[in-house]
């Protein structure tokens, strides 16, 4: 049985650290989708293109030269044949993502091509609409999430441990307007699967969360 693990969850619940964990303990790989909407994004902002503009963005969208490289070492995300994984880390792409992630034809492409990479290999992939549209059959389905504060409060650790100046205040905005716009939008919004298992890492640490997700894989694969 191919061993897919589908993860959503609201930004900042500890998605993309959680799943890499989980994949190293597992000897899995792990598919971050966000960075596919994220080099969208980048490429919009690069090229100019006003983000609330749908046809010009699901244009972009239909040309974009995007590839997505899985391994053992992590997850390169190459656009243009540049490789783009930590450009795409900025608070701009951020909110220039959220907005194009928006778009029932942007959608459409990246889940193909989500759906293409994980068909190939065992993995954990992450996202919004893992659970509900990429990869429903999962054997195993994950909710990630903490309150907005706590959210909030680990990405400004963060941040300030880079020596980024923004206040909390700040970054919690930033979270809950994210919120607003992943839970509120038209097409397949980010919400729980009713099959799959909540983890509310809000009062738990690190290891604990991915003891939880590895103990349930681990039943998984002995086919108890
Ligand atoms: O997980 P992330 O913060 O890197 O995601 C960036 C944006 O992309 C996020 O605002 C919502 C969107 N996204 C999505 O709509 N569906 C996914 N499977 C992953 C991300």
């Amino acid at each position: 049985m191919r061993l897919n693990i589908a993860m959503d969850g609201p930004v900042g619940a500890g998605k993309s650290s959680i799943a890499d964990a989980v994949a190293a303990r597992l000897g899995i790989l792990h598919l971050d989708t966000g960075a596919m909407y994220r080099a969208l994004g980048l490429k919009a902002l690069r090229e100019e293109i006003d983000v609330q503009q749908e046809t010009r963005i699901v244009e972009l969208c239909q040309g974009l030269k995007l590839d997505v490289q899985v391994g053992e070492g992590g997850q390169r995300t190459l656009l243009d044949g540049q490789d783009v994984s930590s450009l795409i880390r900025t608070p701009e792409v951020s909110m220039a993502a959220s907005t194009v992630s928006r778009y029932a034809e942007v959608r459409k492409r990246m889940v193909a091509l989500q759906q293409e990479l994980a068909a190939a290999r065992d993995m954990i992939v992450d996202g919004r609409d893992i659970c509900t549209t990429v990869l429903p059959n999962a054997p195993l389905k994950i909710f990630l999430t903490a309150s907005p504060e706590e959210r909030a409060r680990r990405r400004w650790k963060e941040m300030q441990a880079k020596g980024d100046p923004a206040s909390f205040e700040e970054v919690l905005a930033q979270v809950k307007a994210r919120d607003e716009q992943d839970m509120n939008r038209p097409v397949e919004p980010l919400r729980r699967a009713e099959d799959a298992v909540l983890v509310d890492t809000t009062d738990l640490s690190f290891d604990q969360v991915v003891e939880k997700i590895v103990e349930m894989a681990e039943v998984l694969r002995r086919g108890e």
